[in-house]
């Protein structure tokens, strides 16, 4: 059969099945109308399955056509059901009942990680610091050479990186995706002049096998004060508030030494265990301590090198990583949870 004589009986069939629907008065009617020009023995549909059959060439013009007729002649139909309903309410009745109840519309929820983050920049902003972000495709020079890394020191093997395939006249890879979001130190010291007081949730990315401990992407919230006279002693006093807004005001906490190239001294935090109270258990890996974060004194070097004055001007920086936080808070075991997109655990939060 040509594209033509295709078409015809396109049209044709059209044609005829607009004619009977205009005779169908009542649903029973509507329905055999339905079977027999568009069920599935119907002239139309077996027309649209020979399509397969047709040289290539031809398929797209008809196929088109033929959808076309198959939309026009769905219009018709629904539009004769509700003229036959209108006409006879009884009868309509049947096929809507009009009692059942409609359908529910999901509600949405906050997602754990959000919900974690606002928790702790709320607590922050309560202490005065205000809140940033910046960009997750981030210059080599920000992400490392800025926090005291330089190249090709051995310090960048402790983040793991993902680099953007682009090299420069040195062939070198200036791009990447931040492996923590420590290079938004710099940019706000860069941009601003004491008294600073950020701090800074945003994705990072680390070219790292996942486990129940680690994702290759994860949010961060850096936090940096920098003023005249800022000492250890206030780091410590506000991340121990801090601690206190998020697990509760009889906690305990721990420094430690710590290396982190952009700070000195740097620190590890922890927490003690608020479900062993410090006896020992699996959540502390029964040690009685939890690590919550890494801190220290912003480095000198780093203050030099957005222009602050070492002698005059002294800070203190941290991070730490919220889903961690949240795990610890709801007692989830596995961090991959928060980015596999399932409902089952997404729902416990909402
Ligand atoms: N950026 C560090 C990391 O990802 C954490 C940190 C931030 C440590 C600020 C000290 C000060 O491991």
């Amino acid at each position: 059969m040509s594209e033509i004589d295709s078409m015809t009986q396109v049209a044709d069939i059209q044609a005829r099945a607009l004619l009977a629907l205009a005779a169908v008065d009542d649903l029973p009617a509507l329905d055999e109308w339905r079977v027999s020009f568009m069920g599935r023995r119907s002239a139309l549909t077996q027309l649209m399955r020979s399509l397969g059959s047709l040289p290539a060439e031809d398929r797209p013009a008809l196929g088109a056509f033929a959808n076309t007729a198959r939309r026009t002649l769905e219009e018709a139909l629904s539009d004769r059901r509700r003229e036959i309903a209108r006409a006879q309410p009884e009868a309509a009745a049947d096929a809507i009942d009009v009692t059942l109840p409609g359908w529910p519309t999901p509600r949405g929820g906050i997602h754990p990680t959000t919900r974690i983050v606002r928790e702790i920049c709320a607590a922050f902003a309560s202490m005065g610091f205000s809140v940033v972000e910046g960009p997750e495709i981030e210059w080599d020079h920000y992400n490392f050479e800025m926090l005291n890394i330089p190249r090709h020191h051995p310090a960048r093997d402790m983040w793991d990186t993902l680099w953007i395939d682009f090299e420069d006249a040195d062939g070198e890879r200036p791009m990447l995706l931040r492996t923590h979001t420590s290079p938004m130190q710099a940019r706000i010291m860069e941009s601003t002049r004491p008294p600073v007081r950020v701090v800074v949730p945003g994705k990072c990315y680390r070219y790292e096998a996942t486990d129940p401990r680690h994702e290759w992407h994860f949010y961060q919230i850096e936090g940096l004060a920098v003023d005249r006279g800022i000492a250890m002693t206030d780091l410590k006093g506000t991340l121990y508030e801090f601690a206190r807004r998020m697990f509760g005001v009889d906690r305990k906490v721990r420094f430690r030494c710590d290396y982190f190239p952009f700070v000195e001294p740097g620190v590890d935090m922890s927490i003690d265990c608020f479900l062993c109270q410090g006896d020992g258990c699996r959540v502390c890996s029964h040690t009685g301590w939890i690590e919550i974060m890494g801190a220290g004194m912003v480095h000198p070097n780093v203050l030099e090198g957005v222009g602050y004055d070492p002698n005059i001007y002294t800070g203190f920086a941290f991070g730490m990583g919220p889903e961690r936080i949240s795990m610890l808070k709801h007692g989830i075991e596995d961090i991959r949870l928060f980015y596999s997109n399932d409902l089952r655990f997404l729902r416990q939060f909402s």
